[in-house]
């Protein structure tokens, strides 16, 4: 019998049902307050306590070693407690927001990150993270695009397996952190992009869209699975049978621990599904639900549940033992700290190597937007005015980095400190960031953000004066403007995702007096920049940067990096276009090719329907000219199809291209998208290289899903397109026959 058989043996039921209970830090304070506080409020003994099985957002040594120490005292079986917590994209050392790092088009260096992300935050005593979250986004306004690499199933699927490999790298050597993917299912398609919104999907679209990325994460071997706050098909996630058996266990064989999100399992009432605590407990089990976070739920009904049998003993069992597993396979029951240590910590964090793969990252995952007459790199010498809110704002790691420290974030004008003379660099704010922060409401007071508050009327106009001065001074303005940091994040939905007024007109009045502009922008989601891009001459998409922020921008800004990001979002042209993305379905009325009169299309009357910016997109210091694409005219059953394309560099600068690769079923069962993403590379080109680059198409990139989620092979006429982005392609066309 191993250990954990043994041990589940000889537990009660109530220390069964500890290990399905998380409880978050307050819980586990040196003095039991039973009374008031948070055991009073879950309703919960100090006795339930002591059985719980992990511990949600407490990291550090010092506290987790503490919390351990206690509990292990007090544990009759003397079964360690697992630390969960958010490690999303850094711990100390915080690295770009996902959303970024999905601009890299990277997989590769992004599991160098979430490898680094984990050796930080084991030494501080952490197990599992809350990560990678694999929430496909089409909607903007949703606050959480920020955490999510972006629309496209593929490049998704791509970053989020290489975020497992990098958290759980050497797992079972005690170095990674337990990957947790995120929220199961469909959590980043809420109705009109508000949080916690119902989700309605089709379940074709589900399949071919949103389910993938999960899949890849499960493929790559994580080890959690933490379920979705909305409803599928009007069912709860944390109670839908169908996704968390029939989908995860059954077809995808998952065979870890699902946790619920927070409190999700209690809100199974307000969901109208669940009468009660208890029943939604019933429910939440019964579907498949293992650990609950942070509800009164699992710990008060469960063991009533399995006596009365409307749980069966052996399902509990069963969640039981996939919990010990993920113990053992972690080596609690051999270290419980896992060598947690101060000493550790005061090795990992910030180690200059981590700061250098921060800076490396940040400077790939921007994205150059516009450089009229090839404005950047600036020159030296360049008399430069820095302007605006985010000058020398340290608040640029992004809502979500919660052990993060803006403390220790570089800040633009840090950076051009350090590489512009004194007499070369003239810095003032500008004007506010935000004229109003009621929306924070009480959530103002307990978070690290500093600029909460506004200039008085003297200040802004004295503040005013002196940016239009220096403007009017400087060889080349760089504007930092944003979004603040919580406008984006979890519950940070908007409906109207324009940069405020005031900073619109703040842009307008620089840019009128300045000899050129660059717009620098950190934010969290893609904005609608159409009324200032026509302004300004060069726009740089800097997102939340992380940590080495400032440092990364002045390397592009000044020619120590080409920039090589490539949008994983659109941008719109205007609020009225979202959702908006590059693999919509063909409509019957297409706008560019249709026998309809233009009235009677597929369009808007006061917009165009194509986006600002198109996924795929960026610029960099080289261009290159695309040649020669060469496939065969038609390929069968059981064979692949070679694809070459050849990409010039016309420029004198080497550099990164990310060459993508689409398909368009273009007669099948269902109608297909327009494009679809395939494929791509990553190649990088010498001063005026001339290359090929091959692709192989293969039989399972023609395939799509139905609505019982079976994957169809259908033969007939493709299209293909490959180039930098999903409007700069080459076309082509082939046949794929069954036989
Ligand atoms: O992991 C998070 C989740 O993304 C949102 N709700 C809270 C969880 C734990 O902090």
């Amino acid at each position: 019998m191993s250990r954990i058989t043994t041990l589940l043996a000889q537990m009660t039921l109530e220390e069964k049902v500890g290990q399905l209970v998380q409880l978050s830090g307050e819980f586990f304070v040196d003095e039991p307050q039973l009374t008031v506080g948070p055991k009073a409020k879950l309703g919960i003994s100090q006795q339930q306590v002591q059985c719980a099985g992990s511990v949600l957002n407490v990291s550090g040594a010092k506290k987790t070693r503490h919390i351990q120490e206690q509990h292990l005292q007090n544990s009759r079986l003397k079964i360690p407690l697992l630390f969960m917590a958010d490690i999303v994209y850094g711990y100390r050392t915080v690295f770009p927001i996902p959303l970024a790092m999905g601009c890299s088009w990277s997989p590769a260096l992004i599991e160098r990150c979430c490898q680094v992300a984990a050796q930080e935050a084991v030494s501080a005593g952490s197990h599992v993270t809350f990560a990678p979250m694999a929430d496909l986004v089409r909607d903007a306004r949703w606050g959480r695009c920020m955490e999510s690499t972006g629309e496209d199933p593929l490049l998704n699927s791509r970053i989020v397996s290489a975020c497992v490999r990098g958290f759980q790298h050497n797992l079972e050597h005690g170095e990674g952190l337990a990957a947790c993917v995120k929220h199961f299912a469909g959590y980043g398609a809420p109705v009109a992009g508000r949080d916690y919104n119902t989700v309605e999907l089709s379940r074709q679209s589900l399949f071919e869209d949103y389910l993938p990325p999960y899949l890849a994460a499960v493929q790559a071997g994580c080890k959690l699975v933490m379920s979705a706050f909305n409803t599928i098909d009007g069912i709860p996630a944390t109670a839908n049978r169908w996704l968390l058996q029939t989908v995860l266990r059954d077809r995808w064989h998952f065979d870890g621990v699902t946790i619920a999100d927070y409190a999700a399992v209690k809100e199974l009432i307000p969901h109208g599904v669940a009468e009660d605590e208890r029943h939604a407990s019933q429910l939440a089990f019964n579907a498949g639900l293992d650990i609950d976070m942070k509800s009164p739920c699992y710990v008060n009904h469960l063991a009533a549940l399995v006596n009365q049998g409307e749980i069966p003993e052996e399902a509990l069992n069963q969640a039981v033992m996939r919990v010990l597993q993920l113990k053992e396979t972690l080596g609690l029951f051999d270290d419980p700290f896992r060598g947690a240590s101060e000493e550790k910590e005061q090795a990992w964090f910030y180690h200059p190597d981590h700061l250098a793969l921060a800076r490396e990252t940040a400077a790939r995952s921007l994205v150059l937007l516009k450089n009229d007459n090839a404005l950047l790199p600036l020159k030296p010498g360049t008399k430069v005015a820095l302007i605006g809110p985010y000058a020398d704002n340290p608040d640029i790691i992004g809502l979500w980095a919660v052990y993060g420290e803006t403390s220790h974030s570089v800040t633009l004008k840090q950076a051009l400190d350090e590489v512009l003379a004194p007499d070369e660099l003239l810095t003032t704010q500008g004007c506010d960031l935000l004229l109003n922060y009621d929306f924070l409401g009480e959530f103002g007071a307990t978070t690290q953000v500093d600029a909460q508050s506004c200039m008085s009327e003297e200040q802004r106009q004295t503040e005013q004066a002196r940016a239009l001065q220096y403007a009017r001074e400087a060889d080349v303005v760089l504007l930092a403007m944003g979004e603040h940091m919580m406008q984006s994040g979890e519950a940070a939905s908007r409906t109207d995702i324009h940069l405020p007024q005031h900073q619109v007109e703040f842009i307008q009045s620089i840019a009128r007096v300045a000899k050129k502009t660059v717009l620098i922008l950190f934010n969290g989601r893609p904005l609608v920049l159409s009324d200032v891009v026509e302004h300004v001459d060069a726009v740089i998409e800097a997102w939340f940067p992380g940590s080495e922020g400032g440092h990364a921008i002045a390397d592009v800004l000044y020619g120590k990096r080409n920039p090589s990001g490539r949008l994983s979002m659109s941008f719109p042209r205007a609020n009225g276009q979202v959702p908006i993305y590059y693999n919509a379905l063909s409509t019957g009325r297409p706008a560019d090719k249709s026998d309809h009169s233009p009235r009677f299309i597929s369009k808007y009357l006061d917009c165009p329907t194509t986006p600002l910016f198109p996924f795929g997109f960026g610029l960099s210091w080289h261009r290159v000219e695309l040649s020669e694409l060469t496939l065969a005219a038609q390929f069968c059953a059981g064979e692949t199809l070679t694809v070459g394309i050849t990409v010039r560099n016309l420029t004198p600068h080497a550099g990164i291209e990310t060459v993508q690769l689409y398909l368009q079923d273009c007669v099948a069962s269902i109608a297909r998208p327009v494009m679809m993403l395939k494929e791509f590379q990553q190649v990088m080109l010498k001063a005026d290289e001339t290359r090929r680059v091959i692709f192989t198409v293969n039989e399972e990139m023609l395939t799509f899903f139905n609505a019982e989620g079976e994957k169809v092979l259908e033969p007939g006429r493709f299209n293909i397109f490959v180039g930098t982005s999903s409007v700069e392609v080459l076309k082509g066309e082939f046949i794929y026959r069954a036989a």
